[in-house]
């Protein structure tokens, strides 16, 4: 479970987040949404700890995070998913193999991180981190520079992890359709705060705000 409470985050005299209230079920699926600088970033860094915040959070469980800035190292794909991992280099390599089946890499696994494309260092990416277990899933727009075949890859890879055991997903979004394949509750945000907390396809039939309507319209795709 997370839970937020009173969660702000300040730029100096700028507010960029402020959560009154929000609560994460063990085992749901969130789709975090709204427009770009709304605030699903920060949200996110917040819950996986990885900048300072006023107010409460508490997760329980262990988090697996993957930025929305990607990055890959100047080493093979197969060291890039191996590199964090402790055990035997073969145990390391298996497992990192396993990932990158999972994302379509495995026949990449000696080319040079750096000559991958967008879309396959994205599932780069994701191979990292899904090598390990986890309860919390915190995925910032993992599909954001990836093509229609990769973003398939990419939704079907991450709902069979989440299914494995009963792990929460919260994955940042501008596509409510992707909402939709990939989640049972959107949380849009504007501003730094919530606007619509509601099932995909309440948002997609009937935004409750002005602001929920322009951005399904916008982005219905
Ligand atoms: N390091 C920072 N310094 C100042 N402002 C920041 C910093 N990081 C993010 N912001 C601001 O916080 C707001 C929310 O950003 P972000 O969470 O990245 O939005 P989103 O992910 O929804 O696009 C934006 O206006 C952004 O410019
Ligand atoms: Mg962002």
């Amino acid at each position: 479970m997370i839970r937020c409470e009173n969660t702000v985050k300040r730029y100096g005299e700028r507010t960029v987040l402020d959560i009154k209230e929000l609560t994460v079920n063990k085992g749901s699926s969130v789709a975090l949404t709204g427009a770009n600088g709304s605030g699903k970033s920060t949200l996110l860094k917040i819950i996986a700890g990885t900048t300072a915040f006023e107010g409460t959070v508490r997760a329980s469980g262990r988090i697996l995070y993957m930025p929305q800035k990607i990055i890959a190292f100047d080493m093979s794909v197969l060291s890039n998913v191996t590199f964090s991992l402790k055990g035997r280099k073969s145990e390391k390599e298996e497992r990192a193999m396993a990932a990158l089946s999972r994302v379509g890499l495995k026949e990449l696994y000696k080319k040079n991180a750096l000559t991958l494309s967008g879309g396959e260092c994205a599932r780069l990416s994701l191979a990292r981190i899904l090598v390990n277990d986890c309860d919390i899933l915190l995925l910032d727009e993992p599909t954001g520079a990836v093509d229609i075949e990769g973003t398939e890859i990419i939704e079907n890879t991450v709902r069979e992890y989440i299914s494995e055991k009963e792990r929460t997903l919260i994955i940042a979004t501008h596509s409510p359709l992707q909402a939709k394949r990939m989640a049972d509750r959107v949380i849009m945000l504007q501003k730094g705060s919530i606007v619509e907390d509601c099932s995909p396809d309440e948002l997609l039939k009937a935004p409750s705000t002005e602001f929920g309507k322009k951005f399904v319209d916008m982005w219905r795709y």
